[in-house]
This record gives C-alpha cells, sequence and structure tokens, in this order.
C-alpha cells in the first residue's frame, strides 16, 4: 500500500510511464525540503497549498518551511492503514517522476531491501555543513547492493557554509570517493540550497563558480532502466487451482515473454510442458478472447498441454534458459533485527513465490559501512551488512541478481517477521564440496536402458508408518525381478540400522535420512536400477528435495490409509506404544504427516487387495519407464 499524491488521470494521458526514484540520505539532511520544493517549483503541487501551509504556519506563530509540503502528505499518509512508502507524483518539462519516500530510516531499509522501493536512480541528499555521515554511507552501500548505479547527489544547505566553493569541493570529493569504492560514479555531485530554492529547477546568483546542472536538470539527464521484457522468462508461480477439468496456473511475470506454445521448465524440479493457453486473468466473462501472449509486469494465468507436478514457489522459465538451482547460497545480507544474526541460526528464506528453511552455514565477511573494510566477527548486528552463505533442506531455483532482480533477490523471515533482505551472488561453494570435477561412466545410460528393457527410475513411496509401504515396495519388486528387471528396495527400517544409524526422528533427522536416501536412490536410478523407496517421508519440503535431487526419474506415490486404518493394523506395535507416551515425534500422533499435493500416483490400501495395488504400481512402471512399453505407444 502506499500513499498517491497526485497521481491524477493525468497518468492516462501520458504514455511513458513515470521514472521511478528513491531520495536517500540522512534524515536531517534536508530530503523533505527537497521534495517540497521540486513539487513547488515545477508546479506539482495543488494550487492554494503552499499558502493554505503559510497560513497555518504564522497562526501558530511558527515560520514556514518546505518541509511542511512533506507534513502535510504525512499526514494524510497516517490515515492509511499499513502504508510503507509514500510515492510522489511530479512532472518536469521532460517527463514525469515517482519519487519514493519513505517515512522513516527503518521502513526506508526495510523497502529498498524487499523491493518495494524499485527504483531507476536515486537522489542522495547531503548536508553540506555536517558532510558525508553515517547514515550516508549506509544508505550509499544500499544503492550499490542493489544496483542502483544512477546517483544524482545533492549537497544541501549550501547557503548555510555562505555558497562556498571550496567546502562544497570537500563534500563532493568524500562522497565521491567513497562512491567510487562501491563501483558507482555519481551523474553529478550539485551544491544547492532547498530551503533558498537555489540550483533546484533554476540556477543561483549567489552561486557564480557552478558550471553544472540544476538537480532537476540533472534527474531529467537519468537514462530509464531496460524494460525485464527483454530478459528470459521468469515466471513465479503464485497458485494452482482447478476450474472444473482445467488446472489453472497463476503468477506475475518477474522478466520476458510467455507465449501460447512455449516450452516451459518448471524449476528446481525440471518438469517441462508446453502453454495450452493463456487465460485472461482480469476477464471474466466468456466471451473474452484469451490472450497469445503476455510480458514482464503482466499477471497470468494459463494452463499446460501436460498434467505436470507444478506447485506455488516453482519458477516457470523456457527450456534451455532457466535458473540455477543450489542448495546452498551465497549472499549480500542487510540485516534489520535487533536481535543479532549468527551463525547456525534457522530462518526462512522468500525468493518470489518460494519459501526455503534455511541455515546461517557461515557469515563469510562482514563490513563496516564507514570504512569498507572487513571485520572478522561472525554476527551481523541491526543493520549490518555482511556475505553469508545459506544453506536449505530444498533445493532453491533462483538466478544471480546481475541477472534479474527480481529472482535474484530475497527477504528472510524469523518468527513471522521480516529480519533482513538479501541478494544472491551465486551458488555456494561449500568447503566440503570444493576441488570436485565429475568424471564420466565409461557405461552409458542409454546403454544400460537397452540393456536392461528398462529405464532406472525411482517410485517414491511414501505414507504413514503402517500404510504397506513396505509390504507394497517387496511385492512389487518381486514381481518385476520375476520378469527380469532390474529392481532394488530401499527400507526406513533397514536403512536406518546402517547406512542412516545416526539419525533419529526430528524434522532435520528426517530431512537428512530424505536427503541421503535420495542421493542413494539416484546413484542405483543411475545404474539402470528401478528402485523402490518406502520411507515415511512425512515433508513435503523434503520430498520435493529428493525429486530435485532425482530429478525426472521420480515419481511420488501416495501410499494412502487413514490414520485409523494403519492405527487398527499397528504391525510393529508402534502407534501403541506412542499413544502411551513411550514413542516420541511418532508421525501421525505426535509428529505431522503433510499429504502429497499432487503425487504421480495414489494406491489406496484400505481399499485395494495387495495383488491389485501392485498391478496399479506395475502398471505405472510399464508406462513410465519399460521401453518396450513406450516403443509399442509410439508405434
Ligand atoms: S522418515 O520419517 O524419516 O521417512 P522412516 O521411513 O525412515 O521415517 O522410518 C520410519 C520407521 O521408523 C517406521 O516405520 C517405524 O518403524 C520407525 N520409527 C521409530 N520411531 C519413529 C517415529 N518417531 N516416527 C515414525 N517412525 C518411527
Amino acid at each position: 500500500m502506499s500513499t498517491n499524491i497526485a497521481e491524477p488521470a493525468k497518468a492516462a494521458s501520458s504514455a511513458a510511464a513515470p521514472l521511478p526514484i528513491v531520495i536517500v540520505g540522512h534524515v536531517d539532511h534536508g530530503k523533505s525540503t527537497l521534495v517540497g520544493r521540486l513539487l513547488h517549483e515545477t508546479g506539482s503541487l495543488p494550487d492554494g497549498k503552499v499558502d493554505e501551509l503559510r497560513t497555518q504556519a504564522e497562526r501558530r506563530g511558527a515560520d514556514f518551511e518546505w518541509s511542511f509540503v512533506m507534513d502535510a502528505l504525512q499526514v494524510e499518509r497516517d490515515q492509511g492503514i499499513t502504508v510503507d512508502t509514500t510515492r510522489i507524483w511530479f512532472r518536469s518539462s521532460v517527463r514525469r517522476y515517482v519519487i519514493i519516500d519513505a517515512p522513516g530510516h527503518k521502513e526506508f531499509l526495510k523497502n529498498m531491501v524487499t523491493g518495494a522501493a524499485a527504483a531507476d536512480a536515486a537522489l542522495l541528499v547531503i548536508d553540506a555543513v555536517e558532510g558525508v555521515s553515517e547514515q550516508t554511507r549506509r544508505h550509499a552501500y544500499l544503492l550499490g547492493l542493489l544496483g542502483v548505479s544512477q546517483v544524482v547527489v545533492a549537497v544541501n544547505k549550501i547557503d548555510l557554509v555562505n555558497y562556498d566553493e571550496t567546502r562544497f569541493g570537500e563534500v563532493a570529493e568524500e562522497i565521491t570517493d567513497y562512491l567510487r569504492e562501491l563501483k558507482i560514479s555519481p551523474l553529478s555531485v550539485i551544491p544547492l540550497s532547498a530551503r533558498e530554492g537555489a540550483n533546484i529547477v533554476e540556477p543561483d546568483g549567489n552561486m557564480d563558480w557552478w558550471r553544472g546542472p540544476t538537480v532537476m536538470a540533472a534527474l531529467d539527464a537519468i537514462e530509464p532502466a531496460r524494460a525485464p521484457i527483454d530478459q528470459p522468462l521468469r515466471l513465479p508461480i503464485q497458485d494452482v487451482y482447478r476450474q472444473d477439468d482445467k488446472r489453472i496456473l497463476a503468477g506475475r511475470i518477474a522478466g520476458g515473454n510467455l507465449r501460447v506454445g512455449d516450452r516451459l521448465n518448471f524449476s528446481p524440479g525440471g518438469q517441462t510442458a508446453s502453454v495450452h493457453s493463456i487465460e485472461d486473468w482480469s476477464s471474466t466473462g466468456a466471451d473474452q478472447p484469451s490472450r497469445v501472449s503476455a510480458g514482464a509486469g503482466q499477471s497470468v494465468a494459463f494452463t499446460l498441454d501436460e498434467d505436470i507436478f507444478v506447485e506455488r514457489g516453482h519458477i516457470a522459465a523456457n527450456d534451455g534458459a532457466v535458473p540455477a538451482t543450489a542448495n546452498n547460497l551465497k549472499v549480500h545480507l542487510f540485516w534489520l533485527d535487533r536481535e543479532p544474526l549468527a551463525e547456525g541460526d534457522r530462518l526462512t528464506l522468500k525468493i518470489g513465490t518460494s519459501a526455503h528453511s534455511v541455515a546461517v552455514a557461515s557469515v563469510d565477511r562482514l563490513i563496516d559501512v564507514q570504512t569498507l573494510a572487513p571485520s572478522n566477527s561472525t554476527e551481523v548486528s541491526r543493520n549490518g551488512v555482511a556475505e553469508i552463505t545459506l544453506r536449505s533442506r530444498s533445493r532453491i531455483a533462483f538466478d544471480a541478481f546481475a541477472d534479474n532482480r527480481g529472482t535474484g533477490r530475497g527477504v528472510l523471515i524469523r518468527d513471522h517477521r521480516l529480519v533482513g533482505g538479501c541478494t544472491i551472488e551465486g551458488a555456494a561453494d561449500l568447503a566440503l564440496s570444493r576441488n570436485l570435477t565429475s568424471v564420466n561412466q565409461t557405461v552409458t545410460r542409454a546403454e544400460r536402458t537397452t540393456a536392461n528393457g528398462h529405464q532406472g527410475g525411482v517410485l517414491w513411496l511414501t505414507g504413514l508408518s503402517g500404510s504397506g509401504k513396505s509390504t507394497l515396495g517387496m511385492g512389487l519388486q518381486r514381481r518385476l525381478f520375476e520378469r527380469g528387471d532390474q529392481v532394488y528396495v530401499l527400507d526406513g527400517d533397514n536403512v536406518r540400522q546402517g547406512l542412516n544409524s545416526d539419525l533419529g526422528f526430528g524434522p532435520e533427522e528426517r530431512a537428512e535420512n530424505i536427503r541421503r536416501i535420495a542421493e542413494v536412490a539416484n546413484l542405483f536410478a543411475d545404474a539402470g536400477f528401478l528402485v523402490v523407496t518406502a520411507f515415511i517421508s512425512p515433508y513435503r519440503e523434503d520430498r520435493d528435495n529428493a525429486r530435485a535431487i532425482i530429478g525426472g526419474q521420480f515419481r511420488e506415490i501416495y501410499v494412502q490409509a487413514s490414520l485409523e486404518a494403519c492405527e487398527q493394523r499397528d504391525p510393529k506395535g508402534l502407534y501403541a506404544r506412542a499413544r502411551a507416551g513411550e514413542i516420541p515425534q511418532f508421525t501421525g500422533i505426535s509428529a505431522p504427516y503433510e499429504e502429497p499435493h499432487a503425487p504421480d500416483a495414489v494406491v489406496d490400501t484400505e481399499n485395494l487387495s495387495l495383488e491389485a495395488a501392485v498391478e496399479e504400481l506395475v502398471a505405472h512402471v510399464d508406462d513410465t519407464f519399460s521401453i518396450a512399453r513406450q516403443t509399442r505407444k509410439a508405434g
């Protein structure tokens, strides 16, 4: 939400979008006065507004200040509900602008790091008397971090130093040096007095020595940012829902274009399908023609030609130009919480519409924004910036911030509160897995497939304890083995006595259990085997991670039976013991089971005999992994 000041019908009549700029700098350095002046001198204020404020001030016995204009806007803003930014529209002789301002320092930082204040350029205000302050540097640092490289510097209150060229030179040099370290070269550094109206729109007689532009002229020279429409497609999925027999995917295009017929790839899993139709998001009437394409910034609803697994958080991209995926990310962090961030802390990282449980693997470099020197501390305190490594349970789809703003930045959440923001540098190369190169196998996947008569793959059985995963898995193994398939069952109770004997049943340990099984199953599948895994795998995030590790050869099979049925069966007597409080964190009793949203198959063991259930799975294997069947289908 934001307050819209002076964004009247005019907007519709002007073709180009207004140029968004942020105004930054120390609170007392005169941002409000400068904005008030700009609005006044460009004729952007309603008639009589200044007179009204002058009269009000006189009545209070106070001198009129230009910042009253902003204060007046602020009052209007305070009547809003959860308003973080003020958006102020004005127009020069050249184009329209929208100034994005935040009421306070905290909100400003928050808006900057979350992207709420996405701007093409910045106006950095510095007090000529006080010079470059710590807050000036912090804001400038953020501009660098967030890639806002077009910066106009306003050295304000020049009247208070008697329009002195030498003082201006000192301040200009100090800020230019600092910005240079951040790889920003300011478009211009301008001496001005917002209060006196000097060098705002008109040059000033007291500064004959100044040959440069006014602030307005400098802003008019800014190049608008390139539209994200020219980038590769990035469409974070917001929702998947059913309407009649259609499955509709919805989201806002962060970059590029979406066209009917495009082959899409959904990260991080890598599932592919083509765009069947684009529905007009805003249209409700059936007579509305559907679109054939949509571009960056637009919200779309679309359907696919195949029923593949897609859910909120996945990123749709064009096959061949997909985002990166990784479990570990190196990010530039900006920390906002009072409680410092330390190594080992657990947070939720949100990128676009996806959310991931992450841990701070390491604080790699803490940066002193005053000196830009690194420090050795491993704690990041409030308003601190650092380079850190995040480790995630699930696989994360992302872009480097330098490549794509929308999918290259994230926010950090702790206890439902926004505690920080980050821009992504890339996948982290954890010390443990450095200096490795993959060695190619001398027997290829295709050769194994031909030799076996089927592809390698993983049937991932998930369900409550007692739902029948092991029985079903073993039955399926027997059937497939007897007809000559290469098959093996990985079973929870077995693997937990060997490979995973160091793991218990807390959420973290279950995640690690599933991660290791997924890696092992992936190796078996690579070796040409049909792998049947029988693990409760109660967390959706962990199963998604398994899917990401295994890729296209992964099939999620929900072995369905109600808790009552499983408890009644209680083959190992564990439910009774769990009810008696003897087994902590028992799935279904004192720990959750998250049902699959869109499994590749569901086997209902309450209503099917074992034989019938096995037959269903054999048919599924034939459909998915048997080359004989696929050849027959193709013929
Ligand atoms: S998972 O949740 O990490 O996938 P997994 O399938 O490996 O679990 O192991 C489940 C088996 O461990 C159960 O079938 C049961 O025999 C045993 N078990 C022991 N304690 C628990 C528990 N707290 N919750 C679930 N299963 C348990």
